[in-house]
């Protein structure tokens, strides 16, 4: 086999590895909620929520540096920025009606594509505004991920991330 063939073998399954290894590589989280309220109102807490923490005010958390991008009436855009070291987190949340409840998928990923481990802030990200809005204190609210589909969801502290 020529070098070439080799490298490509090698690469090949490199990559195959990499898609199979269930840990987010890049550290991301995806959850979903349930929360006992309309999907319009829902969203408009999580958005008030997204503005009232707008601001560089951190104090000792990351209730703070909140960008709201758009919201097109199913999916809400916005941004996190990590008061420490200004990485910038992307954030989707998809509202889908679930009889008189809302089911919201959420999602957090780092822009860096070589950010590993977050300390469960990308998780923080999304869990920080689902108790900051109170939805999480609606009736029949649920929040259900695990540590494969949310980077270090076990071990992470909101009250300092
Ligand atoms: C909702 O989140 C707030 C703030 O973290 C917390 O104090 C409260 O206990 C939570 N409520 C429920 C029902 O989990």
């Amino acid at each position: 086999m020529n070098k070439l063939a080799v490298a490509f073998i090698f690469f090949s399954i490199l990559a195959t590895m990499c898609m199979a290894i269930p840990n987010p590589l890049h550290a991301s989280c995806k959850l979903d909620w349930n929360v006992g309220l309309d999907c319009t109102n829902a969203a408009d807490k999580l958005i008030k929520q997204i503005d009232a923490w707008k601001g560089d005010d951190c104090g000792t958390s990351e209730k703070c540096l909140y960008t709201f991008e758009s919201f097109d009436g199913k999916t809400l855009l916005a941004k996190h920025t990590t008061p420490k070291n200004h990485y910038v987190d992307d954030l989707k949340m998809v509202f889908t009606p679930s009889g008189n409840d809302c089911a919201i998928h959420g999602e957090s990923t780092s822009e860096l594509w070589y950010a590993v481990l977050d300390y469960g802030t990308n998780y923080c990200n999304l869990h920080n505004l689902i108790t900051g809005s109170g939805l999480n204190k609606t009736k029949d609210f649920s929040e259900k991920t695990n540590d494969l589909k949310c980077t270090q969801y076990s071990s992470a502290n909101c009250d300092k991330y």
